[in-house]
C-alpha cells in the first residue's frame, strides 16, 4: 500500500491532496492541519467527488494527529503563511522556519523512511533548514519550486507561441525567487525546435520577466498565494517518487559541488525515483547563465543565513 501525507491543509495543501487523489497517485493521502475541522472536512468533500470522479484513493483528514500519518512512503510540507501582496517569499522566513522545522520531525517520527518534499515558502531556505535539522540523507529532501516554475515558464511561452502548452519544453533552475530565478531560455524548445524560431529576443525577453513574477502576478490577483498549479507541481514530483518514474524535474535539492556550489538547496534538474533525489543533472550553462545561477546561489545563500537569525539553526 503507498500513502503520502499532505501537512498543512490550505489551499494548496489541499490541492496536493486533491490532484493525487484524482490521478491515484496513492492508495491513500492523509492531510493534517492544525485546524480543528478543516482537514476532515477537505477530506470528505473530496471522497465525495471519489464516485464522481471515478477514482479509488482514499483521502483522510486529521487535526494534529500525526499517528494517523504513521508509514507514508512520501511526507509533503506546505505548513506556514502564504504570502501576501507585496510581500516575497523571503520575507515569510520568520514564522515558517519553526512551523516546518516542527511539522516535519513530528511526521517524520511515525515515517522514519518517508522522502520529503517541501513546498512551504521561502522554499530554498525551508528545504535547507530541513537538510540542516532533520538528519535525513540529502536523496529524501525535494524541494518543489522549479516543478513549478517550469510550468509557468511553459505556460507562458505557449502564449507567446499561440501552441499547445504540452508541446513547449522549459525549464526553470536556480532560487525559486522573483528576482534570482533562471528561465533557461537557451534550452527551451516547441517541438524540439528552438524558441528563437518562433519568438524575437523582445519576446522571450517578456517571457522571462513573466515567469520570474509569475507568483506575484497570481498573489497580486488572488490577495494570497496561488494553489493550482503549485498543487499539481506538488504532486507531479510526489508521483515521479512514487511510481518510480524517473522523471527529470527541476527541484531544489543538497548541493555538493555541482554547479561548483556547496552547502545550499536550490533548484536544478534531476532524476526522481523511489529513491528521491536519483541524480542531478548538470547542464552545460554557458557563462551568462552561470553567472546568473551564482547570483541566485548568492541571494539564497543570504536568505538562509536568517534562519541562524531566526534561531531556526
Ligand atoms: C508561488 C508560491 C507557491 O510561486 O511560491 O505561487
Amino acid at each position: 500500500m503507498s500513502k503520502v501525507t499532505v501537512v498543512g491543509a490550505g489551499n494548496v495543501g489541499a490541492t496536493v491532496a486533491n490532484v493525487l487523489a484524482f490521478n491515484e497517485v496513492a492508495d491513500e493521502v492523509v492531510m493534517l492541519d492544525v485546524k480543528e475541522g478543516v482537514s476532515e472536512g477537505k477530506a470528505m468533500d473530496m471522497m465525495q467527488t471519489a464516485q464522481l470522479l471515478g477514482f479509488d484513493t482514499t483521502v483522510v483528514g486529521c487535526t494534529n494527529d500525526y499517528e494517523k500519518t504513521a508509514g507514508s512512503d512520501v511526507i509533503v510540507i506546505t505548513s506556514g503563511i502564504p504570502r501576501k501582496p507585496g510581500m516575497t517569499r523571503e520575507e515569510l522566513i520568520g514564522v515558517n522556519a519553526g512551523i516546518v522545522k516542527s511539522v516535519a520531525q513530528s511526521a517524520l517520527k511515525y515515517s522514519p523512511n518517508a522522502i520529503l518534499v517541501v513546498i512551504s515558502n521561502p522554499m530554498d531556505t525551508m528545504t535547507y533548514l530541513a537538510l540542516k535539522s532533520l538528519g535525513l540523507p540529502k536523496n529524501r529532501i525535494i524541494g518543489m519550486g522549479g516543478a513549478l516554475d517550469s510550468s509557468r515558464f511553459k505556460y507562458y511561452l505557449s502564449q507567446a507561441i499561440g501552441c499547445n502548452a504540452n508541446e513547449v519544453e522549459g525549464m526553470v533552475i536556480g532560487g525559486h525567487s522573483d528576482t534570482t530565478m533562471l528561465p533557461l531560455a537557451r534550452l527551451a524548445t516547441y517541438k524540439g525546435l528552438p524558441i528563437t524560431q518562433f519568438l524575437s529576443d523582445q519576446q522571450i525577453d517578456e517571457v522571462v520577466k513573466a515567469t520570474m513574477v509569475g507568483g506575484a502576478t497570481l498573489t497580486g490577483l488572488l490577495g494570497t498565494s496561488a494553489w493550482y498549479a503549485p498543487g499539481a507541481a506538488g504532486s507531479l514530483v510526489v508521483e515521479s517518487i512514487l511510481h518510480n518514474q524517473k522523471k527529470m524535474i527541476p527541484c531544489s535539492v543538497a548541493l555538493e559541488g555541482e554547479y561548483g556550489e556547496n552547502d545550499i538547496c536550490i533548484g536544478v534538474p534531476v532524476i526522481l525515483g523511489r529513491n528521491g533525489v536519483e541524480k542531478i543533472i548538470e547542464l552545460p550553462l554557458n557563462a551568462d547563465e552561470l553567472a546568473k545561477f551564482k547570483a541566485s546561489a548568492v541571494a539564497t545563500h543570504n536568505t538562509n543565513a536568517a534562519l541562524k537569525t531566526v534561531g531556526a539553526l
